[in-house]
């Protein structure tokens, strides 16, 4: 498939996990593909993966948090890949703690690189993407925007992404610009296997408790999101703009 050839898209916090399959699958359908992450050293796994297999990446450092930095590095990407067409805002931490003991650190870490990031992201591909009228903003919040014990931070942040992602849609349309969210369930990462490590459990018994909350009855792969992501970023869902997709196995 080659969906996005002649497509340059930009996937933050791409050296692991959801962002480097989402990566990993945009390249392969044709997408010159901007690794960013913290270190383009970090970045640089992702990458040779995708030259691995034919495909056309190249690692950027950046601290999406800081403005300045994201309007750099864009500039730098659309200069060395020859444009910006798709944004995926995947980049975020979780430092969960039940609400009481949660320090306002904590608080401002995790709306800072959740939602703030996606601001700073957002708001400097618009420039690239209104002045070409063609763009797809794709940013991951998640099942616990919901709701969710000890992630009164993270859940706060997730559903500012789903706000953030119905207005863009509203302001960013009538420039041809689709602007989407994905919000995961329990997805085999880092990310999970941290949050396994800080309740006393491994992965795999967290992972197995998890699939038996799930009609799936099993957890999700970075893989099984990366493709709706791509699916958000393509002409296939061209009349798709607004929404929250949730992705976790049949969960409720
Ligand atoms: N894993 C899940 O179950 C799950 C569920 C719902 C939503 N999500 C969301 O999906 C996204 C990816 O999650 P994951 O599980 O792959 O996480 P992960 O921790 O495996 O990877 C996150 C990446 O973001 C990078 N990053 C962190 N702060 C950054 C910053 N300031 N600037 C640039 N890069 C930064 C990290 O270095 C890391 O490579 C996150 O937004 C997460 O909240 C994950």
């Amino acid at each position: 498939m080659t969906r996005f050839a002649g497509k340059v898209a930009v996937v933050t916090g791409a050296a692991q996990g959801i962002g480097a399959a989402t990566a990993r699958r945009l390249a392969a359908e044709g997408a010159a593909v901007a690794v960013v992450d913290l270190t383009a050293e970090r970045a640089a796994g992702t990458v040779a993966q995708i030259t691995a297999k034919g495909g056309t990446a190249r690692a950027y450092g950046c601290d999406v948090a800081d403005y300045d930095a994201v309007e750099a590095v864009f500039a730098r990407i659309a200069a060395d890949l020859g444009g910006l067409h798709i944004l995926v805002n995947n980049a975020g931490i979780t430092r969960d703690n039940l609400f009481f003991r949660m320090p306002k650190a904590d608080w401002d870490a995790v709306l800072t690189i959740n939602l703030t990031s996606a601001y700073n992201c957002s708001h400097v591909a618009q420039k690239y993407m209104v002045a070409q009228k063609y763009g797809k903003i794709v940013s991951l919040s998640s099942r616990s925007a919901l709701g969710n014990r000890g992630q009164a931070n993270y859940a706060a942040a997730k559903a500012g992404i789903q706000g953030l992602t119905a207005t863009l849609a509203i302001e960013l349309g009538p420039f041809n610009v689709n602007v989407n969210a994905v919000a995961p369930g329990y997805i085999a990462t880092a990310m999970t296997a941290a949050t396994a490590e800080r309740v006393g459990s491994t992965a795999e018994d967290h992972q197995a408790e998890a699939a038996t909350r799930t009609p799936l009855r099993r957890v999700g792969q970075p893989e099984e999101i990366a493709s709706v992501v791509a699916f958000l970023a393509s002409e296939d869902a061209s009349y798709v703009s607004g929404q929250t997709l949730y992705v976790n196995g049949g969960a409720r």
